[in-house]
């Protein structure tokens, strides 16, 4: 009697599992852009190899454009699990305590795409992912945007146009010594609210990749946009660290092998997109685009250049060698 039962209860702990095994893993991957951005077309990617390549298994919910949650509230909803992943852009870890990635931030640092690569596929890129850990987050793969420009609602052709002038900038203390450096009164906003702000005159401009100025219609309210592409923005991808680890092995796998492809897709298709936001920019009519001559784009070199060094307290002066060597930067040979 005492040995059926037990069998009984070994059967239904036994089938129990079974429907546990069976049932779809949900990740919540949440991101405040528009679907119709690089990082909203990778998330897409990526929700299409996950469901591919785990026959099923995974099934992940991308939640668009803040509809979830906010700058500052998505960080705080991964570290307690509300959800799996996000991709915030690399200015945006500073509040958490890792400020090393505000490395990606000065002004005029990388040429190009290939030198992001050069530093994010190599051991810096590595050792900042690495540093997530503590607080809860893995680090999976960092996904590109693109070049920032300045726009405001006046002219910009020299640094000095932007003095005075209140701009929007992401939580990140580099770009709050950039915009000083030039008398501008930076701005910390979440990216949910620039819009709104920018229509209603709280703020005076800001500083975005085409793609996410254009899919934010913030070119109908800002009426001059000069293509200064003084800084990059780019994302890491993250989770929740005890729930990746908490993923059977085989399932881990394959969603390792879904980033690494929409992490391809995501770097392949980020300067196309900015490329084509740029067309709709101007086709739109609503801002004057202004591409800066030689000299003009040289005297915001000159005068952004000198936050690499005020801000090596903060970054780390070895992080910021480390980069200057993976890409041949020479702060002096401007
Ligand atoms: C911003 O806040 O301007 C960007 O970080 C938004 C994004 O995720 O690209």
């Amino acid at each position: 009697m005492k040995v059926s039962k037990l069998l009984i209860g070994l059967f239904a702990c036994a089938v129990s599992l079974g429907a546990y095994a069976q049932q779809t893993i949900v990740i919540k991957f949440s991101h405040v852009v528009a679907a119709d951005t690089p990082k909203g077309k990778a998330a897409e990617m990526f929700a299409k190899k996950a469901g591919e390549l785990t026959h099923g298994k995974v099934k992940v919910e991308v939640y668009a454009n803040s509809t979830l949650y906010k700058d500052k509230e998505e960080m705080e909803a991964l570290q307690l699990g509300a959800v799996q992943m996000l991709a915030p852009s690399l200015a945006k870890f500073g509040p958490l305590g890792v400020k090393e990635f505000e490395v990606f931030d000065l002004p005029f640092m990388f040429n190009g795409y290939d030198d992001l690569h050069k530093v994010t596929n190599g051991a810096v890129g590595k050792n900042l992912l690495a540093k997530l850990e503590p607080k809860g987050i893995k680090g999976l793969a960092f996904w590109d945007n693109g070049f920032k420009s300045f726009s405001a609602n006046t002219p910009i052709k020299t640094p000095a146009d932007l003095k005075g002038r209140k701009m929007r900038i992401q939580s990140s203390k580099v770009l709050e010594e950039q915009m000083r450096s030039i008398g501008s009164l930076p701005q910390v906003m979440a990216f949910s609210e620039v819009y709104q702000a920018l229509q209603t005159g709280v703020v005076d401009g800001t500083e975005n990749p085409i793609s996410n100025l254009y899919t934010q219609k913030m070119h109908e309210v800002q009426k001059h946009l000069t293509l200064t592409d003084h800084g990059y923005l780019g994302y890491a991808v993250i989770v929740n660290k005890k729930f990746w680890e908490g993923l059977p092995a085989d399932i881990r796998k394959q969603l390792e092998d879904a980033m690494e492809q929409s992490t391809r897709y995501a770097n392949q298709i980020a300067k196309v997109e900015n490329e084509s936001a740029l067309d709709a920019v101007k086709k739109s009519g609503k801002t004057a685009v202004y591409a800066p001559t030689k000299e003009e784009r040289l005297a915001f070199k000159k005068a952004l250049v000198p936050v690499h060094q005020k801000m090596e307290g903060r970054i780390g002066k070895e992080v910021i060698q480390a980069v200057y060597k993976d890409i041949g930067f020479k702060p002096d040979s401007l």
